[in-house]
């Protein structure tokens, strides 16, 4: 039996403007996915999930296309184990081994479709997990190659390579186009806000789509998110070439990026009236800068705040369900 566990992600700078070249930094922090994978002799797969921010639940089944008997909704059932499935493929794929079963636990502590990266989180921890399970030891690059197929799979097409990489590698990650590499970063104050829901990515790229391709001062937005998240990573190469401990002025210029990112993303239709409460919220209990994080619609936000002000001012702000602190989390995926 082999436990394997990754983090989740927020994108410090560039989601949407990554979808038209341009780059973007996720960065992991210190929410975890776990993953528990043992082999089992009659090549049937049981999915234990527990503590998903929805009900636990367990389902056996086979891959000879049978119908999973269980007695939850059919889409949340397919949801969590469309990822459990694809990272299985690629495990089995990888130890050459196409009919072998396992027994699956999952257990995530990052809020599901929420702009955290827990999709990828599991699957990245679930074919480490899967393959160590079969004797074969895969570097991080194959598990996140091979995460990233998963996601691909599962998301028919509609995956970037940013969430898999960084949950695979863990720290900062930038990344543009199908170039992904690790970049030097500072400990940074991240707070975190969760509404309780969740966008509609596929949506959401395609309102940017339709707007960018209407209007060329659309365009420009995207391209000026670019412009800022070349300025962002100016600002850490100098950050982490003299200390590795973010100081005050670095902290106080990466806000400053922030809260612009999110302006422009706001202006390109993908915030939401919870999404701006907690940015407003995080910005007057006195955090350097914040901004939605990931697809928007929905979901999370984060900020940047040393202090506890942020977290406690969140957890009192309507429409906020979860408000709590996320430090960088330079440990990717890794055996428990
Ligand atoms: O919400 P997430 O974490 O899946 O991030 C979506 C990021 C986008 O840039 C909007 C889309 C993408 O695939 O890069």
């Amino acid at each position: 039996m082999i436990t394997a566990s990754a983090p989740g992600k927020v994108y410090l700078f560039g989601e949407h403007a990554v979808v038209y070249g341009e780059p973007a930094v996720p960065c992991a922090i210190e929410r975890r996915a776990t993953v528990t994978v043992e082999e089992r002799s009659d090549g049937r797969l049981r999915v234990h999930a527990e503590d998903l921010s929805l009900d636990g639940f367990t389902v056996e089944y086979s891959s000879d296309g049978e119908t999973p008997d269980v007695d939850v909704s059919p889409d949340l059932v397919e949801a969590a184990i469309g990822y459990v499935d694809a990272a299985v493929t690629q495990a089995r794929d990888a130890a050459d081994a196409s009919d072998v079963g396992f027994d699956i636990t999952v257990d995530s502590e990052i809020p599901l479709g929420a702009g955290l990266g827990s999709s990828a989180a599991v699957v990245v921890a679930g074919i480490d997990a899967a393959t160590r399970e079969l004797g074969v030891e895969l570097s991080v690059e194959e598990i996140a190659e091979r995460a990233y197929r998963a996601e691909y799979e599962v998301q028919e097409g509609q995956a970037s390579r940013a969430d898999t990489f960084c949950s695979a590698t863990g720290g900062a990650v930038r990344v543009e186009g199908d170039d992904c590499r690790s970049i030097d970063a500072p400990d940074l104050p991240f707070v975190i806000g969760f509404d309780g829901g969740a966008g509609n990515t596929g949506r959401l790229v395609a309102g940017v789509r339709d707007l960018r391709e209407r209007y060329p001062f659309a365009a420009d937005t995207v391209s000026t998110i670019g412009d800022l998240v070349r300025q962002g990573e100016r600002t850490l190469t100098e950050a982490t070439g003299s200390d590795p401990n973010a100081g005050p002025d670095v902290v106080e210029e990466l806000g400053t990026l922030m809260d612009f990112n999110h302006g422009l993303l706001s202006a390109l239709g993908v915030s939401s009236r919870s999404l701006d409460r907690m940015v407003w919220a995080a910005r007057d209990a006195g955090a350097h800068g914040a901004k939605l994080t990931g697809a928007g619609g929905g979901g999370c936000i984060v900020a940047l705040d040393p202090t506890d002000e942020t977290e406690t001012a969140l957890r009192f702000t309507p429409g906020c369900e979860a408000g709590f602190r996320a430090a960088l989390d330079t440990e990717g995926v890794c055996v428990e």
